[in-house]
């Protein structure tokens, strides 16, 4: 902190890495609650550098400051700047979900050594404080699971394709046309961007380190209109969900698309929006939702932090447990499948799940002929016994083309 010659005030100064979408807007931000953010922390902010790629020198710039703002994203230089600067005895704030979900108990480490703060409240769910609440409000709570709509992009998509009976291209096209999806949406629609989220979001809840390459994922590229619509006759609604859950002592993370019934917190969170829905005995259910991205509103969350940074202590404690990460877990699945118009195919199909431990929960036959449909939803199963079960089914004579499947979180809260 310094105390500006002829102002007279503290001047609390960050150090801001990166000047693109959200830098750019943060510091807008900054400059509009200047004034409230000295209210009410007695310190008046001001940025006193900004590094990108053709500005500013990142020695000076941390010599200068008091605390950091990394908005570079990415892994390198993102990294070794917030190891830099934490080891110098800044407090750092970032948004980068890349660099915590593959680097993070090095970050958190280094930032417990050295006494200093690591905030990342933007990295997850955009303005959704989901970290805050997980970090201090549910601090005290057993976590049993964790459902989120963590990547706008593809909760736009999603939503478009059920709401218009377009197809994912389409969607995808729009998306691009309205901000909503980058240029390159390859990390948005293969789950990948998600799947980092949910590793923050499961290192927090259930204090377990856990990387990214720990959390299987599947994208929405193969979700079809006609999926949509079927799955609307069976009240399902469709979202890519990340989950990260308790079983037995031990810990699954995944990202996938699954359906919901329209009793669940999730089912009504549409367009981009991002929503995380924590799950404990003691406090039964609490859902948070709120814009997942864009410029400003992820400013907003890394002023917040930044506020809270300004206000000590907060930190991100070593992990106590270590929980084993499981991949095959029970689930609800919806089965889509275009099958010969004949008598008996039902009573095969059921014949062979059943075989594997499945059973059929609803059924929606459609069309004749050629366009010849039989679509259900099967009781929760262990995913490994239902996958071998559509191999199965997969090569009965009467397919005429691959069974697909999607799983159904078969779960509503009153
Ligand atoms: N955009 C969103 O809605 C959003 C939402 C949540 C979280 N985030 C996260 O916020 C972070 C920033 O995202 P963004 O959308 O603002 O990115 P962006 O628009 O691409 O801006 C990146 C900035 O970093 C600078 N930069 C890149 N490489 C650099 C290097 N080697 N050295 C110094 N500066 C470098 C760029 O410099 P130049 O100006 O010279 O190119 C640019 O100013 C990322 O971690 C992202 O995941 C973004």
């Amino acid at each position: 902190m310094s105390t500006e010659a002829g102002a007279g005030a503290q001047t609390f100064r960050i150090g801001l890495l990166g000047h693109g979408t959200v830098g750019a807007a943060f510091e807008t931000l900054l400059e509009q609650r200047a004034e409230h953010v000295a209210a009410i922390t007695g310190l008046r902010p001001q940025i006193s550098g900004v590094l990108t790629r053709s500005r500013g020198d990142f020695d000076e710039i941390l010599a200068g400051c008091d605390l950091v703002v990394e908005l570079i994203g990415g892994i390198e230089p993102a990294r070794d700047y917030v190891l830099r600067a934490m080891r110098a005895g800044r407090h750092v704030v970032t948004a980068n979900k890349q660099l915590l979900s593959q680097h993070g108990e090095e970050l958190w480490g280094a930032a417990r050594e050295h006494g200093v703060q690591l905030r990342f409240e933007a990295a997850v769910a955009g303005v959704v404080p989901v970290i805050r609440v997980l970090q201090e409000s549910l601090a005290g709570a057993h976590v049993d699971r964790v459902h989120g709509i963590v990547n706008g992009t593809t909760n736009y998509i999603l939503s478009e394709m059920a709401r218009t009976g377009c197809s994912y291209a389409d969607a995808l096209a729009d998306a691009q046309r309205l901000g909503y999806a980058e240029a390159d949406p390859t990390e948005d629609v293969n789950g990948k961007d998600a799947a980092a989220k949910m590793a923050i979001i499961a290192r927090l809840a259930f204090d377990t380190p856990v990387h990214i390459d720990q959390v299987t994922y599947e994208g929405i590229e193969l979700i079809t209109a006609d999926d949509m619509e079927y799955a609307h006759e069976l009240g399902l609604g469709l979202k890519l969900i990340g989950t990260a859950e308790r079983i037995d002592g031990k810990l699954a993370v995944r990202v996938h698309p699954a359906f919901l019934y329209s009793g669940h917190p999730l089912a009504s969170v549409h367009g981009p929006f991002n929503a995380v829905t924590v799950e404990s005995e003691a406090i039964t259910e609490i859902t948070m939702s709120g814009p997942g991205a864009g410029g400003p509103q992820t400013a907003s969350a890394v002023l917040g932090d930044v506020i809270s940074a300004m206000i000590p202590p907060a930190s991100t404690p070593e992990t106590t447990q270590a929980l084993e990460i499981i991949h095959d877990v029970e689930s609800s699945f919806y089965l889509h499948m275009e099958v010969a118009d004949r008598p008996g195919v039902l009573a095969q199909v059921a014949l062979v799940l059943g075989e594997h431990g499945a059973s059929i929960k609803s059924v929606v036959q459609k069309g004749l002929g050629e366009r010849a449909r039989l679509v259900m939803v099967v009781h929760p199963v262990l995913e490994s016994q239902f996958f071998a079960a559509v191999e199965e089914i997969a090569g009965l004579d009467f397919l005429r083309s691959r069974p697909r499947a999607i799983r159904v979180i078969d779960e509503e809260f009153v």
